[in-house]
């Protein structure tokens, strides 16, 4: 799906008011100097911001298609081809990890959180930003999400919470506008 949505990704994020890349800095404070992975980053609309914050980014993402709209944004970050399940990135080598919008499309989201267990350091904060499972708009979305081929597994927050709580992440989310969370835990 991501092939043929790199193109207007972004112009089609900041169309539906989705667009959360002005805020990341602030929510994930504080940035500077931190070394952040942000998973399923795609064209690295908030890693752009986090860069521009301090902050040292890394760019992971399953689609080539979308990395190199990241490249081309000449940011200063590194921007890594590979999937959330399978990291080749060193042990406790990050003190933020960021998922936006990209949870529900991860196809083994165990094998995704025994990673970020591992590539976090101690005290290490995970932070997920998803459409809520039980309302209505995100019902509507995986529909959609569903007709352009793509399986997805929106997460219900409180479901996330204890999830995370027992692979060693102990977190709490608020509500955010369109039927989205966001989630921060810190790891034990
Ligand atoms: C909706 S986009 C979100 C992009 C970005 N995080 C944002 O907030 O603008 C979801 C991204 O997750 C990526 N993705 C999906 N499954 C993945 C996986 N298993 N590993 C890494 N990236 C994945 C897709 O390629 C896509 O770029």
């Amino acid at each position: 799906m991501f092939k043929f949505m790199a193109a207007f990704y972004d112009r089609f994020i900041r169309f539906t008011g989705i667009d959360h890349s002005g805020s990341i800095p602030d929510w994930l404070a504080p940035v500077k100097d931190m070394e952040v992975l942000d998973l399923g980053g795609g064209t690295g609309m908030n890693a752009e911001t986090l860069s521009r914050a301090g902050a040292k980014v890394t760019v992971v993402d399953a689609s080539q298609a979308m990395l190199r709209r990241a490249t081309a944004k000449n940011m200063s970050a590194v921007i890594l081809h590979a999937k959330a399940e399978d990291l080749p990135l060193p042990d406790e080598a990050f003190d933020i990890v960021l998922i936006s919008d990209a949870w529900h499309h991860f196809r083994d989201q165990a094998g995704v959180i025994s990673e970020i267990v591992r590539v976090l350091r101690p005290a290490g904060r995970l932070y997920i930003i998803d459409f809520d499972a039980s309302r209505r708009m995100t019902k509507t979305l995986a529909f959609f999400e569903r007709l352009l081929a793509e399986p997805s597994a929106f997460p219900e927050p409180d479901v996330l919470v204890e999830t995370l709580r027992q692979a060693g992440i102990e977190g709490a989310y608020r509500d955010l506008k369109f039927d989205q969370f966001i989630y921060c835990g810190i790891k034990k």
